[in-house]
């Protein structure tokens, strides 16, 4: 990545799950910078714990500070500090953050001394920043100060062309994770993947696979209906498919027996023998 040799702001925009904090760890890693990657989510602390956290604090600043506490612009100093969710910092919060990146300078709370800042600043939001911003949501002059080096993961659903690759690649490493000896995804799997809209992204195509994986036969994993965990309203009214389901069903339980099949089915040998070619169940 072009940026990651850089100190330049970055900002990762993107649906959830679709790989943010992911990548953010990578630009940090490819840096080079041999310091920590810190990370904050902005949505996740409360509102008044905020301030403090990222500028940290002196003895004594506010009731409760009984010691000194570094703030996460001091801890990433030497490597990055990552801001996810950062649509959720308060306007007010916005405006010191964008007077601590323009300054250059952090200043703990209650405290005397400024200290230069050397972390590199990573964003992410899964929100469309530019909007948040024309709609007066988020700052306007924040935005273009964090927008230096903006990258915009694509939802999962719109990356058709590498979907096989992926399926292929993670099923792969999965496997290999959980100890599992999958060879392959069908293509028919693949397909069947596909057509789902996968608003969970990447997070749930890993999820997915992986339950797939688990109850894999022979090494391969073979398209199946309960990809999504429960079965869809389409599939628990189409008749035939609970006609095959059933049969299927007796005829495990009954050891393959077609007489006993037919008898617990309430239906004729014959019969029996008609659906068995008509689902393909020999
Ligand atoms: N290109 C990729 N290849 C393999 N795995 C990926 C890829 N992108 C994301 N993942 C995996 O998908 C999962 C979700 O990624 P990540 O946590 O980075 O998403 P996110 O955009 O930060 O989500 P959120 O907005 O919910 O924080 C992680 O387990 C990550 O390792
Ligand atoms: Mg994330």
């Amino acid at each position: 990545m072009a940026v990651s040799g850089t100190n330049s702001t970055v900002l990762l925009t993107g649906e959830t799950g679709t790989g943010k904090t992911l990548i953010a760890r990578v630009v940090h890693a490819l840096s080079k910078r041999g310091g920590p990657f810190i990370e904050l989510n902005c949505a996740a602390i409360p509102e008044n714990l905020m301030e403090s956290e990222i500028f940290g604090y002196e003895k004594g600043a506010f009731t409760g500070a009984v010691a000194a506490k570094k703030g996460k612009f001091e801890l990433a100093s030497g490597g990055s500090i990552f801001l996810d969710e950062v649509s959720e910092m308060s306007h007010a919060l916005q405006a010191k953050f964008l007077k601590v990146l323009e300054g250059g300078a952090v200043e703990r709370l209650g405290g005397t001394v400024t200290q230069k800042i050397d972390a590199r600043v990573i964003c992410a939001s899964n929100r469309d920043l530019q909007k948040e911003s024309t709609d007066g949501k988020f700052r306007n002059d924040l935005y273009f100060r964090l927008n230096v080096f903006p990258i915009n993961i694509p939802p999962l659903r719109t990356r058709k062309s590498h979907f096989a690759q992926l399926c292929r690649y993670l099923t792969a490493s999965i496997s290999k994770r959980i100890g599992k000896n999958v060879l392959d995804i069908s293509e028919a799997a693949i397909e069947t993947l596909m057509s789902h809209d996968w608003p969970g992204n990447m997070r749930e195509l890993q999820n997915v696979l992986e339950r797939l994986i688990i109850i894999s036969k022979d090494g391969i994993i073979a398209p199946s209906k309960a990809i999504h965990g429960q079965p869809d309203a389409k599939d628990t009214l189409n008749l035939s498919e609970i006609e095959r389901r059933a049969i299927e069903t007796a005829l495990n339980r009954t050891g393959g027996s077609r007489k006993e099949t037919a008898a617990v089915l309430g239906i004729s040998l014959r019969n029996l023998q008609y659906k068995i070619k008509e689902y393909g169940l020999i």
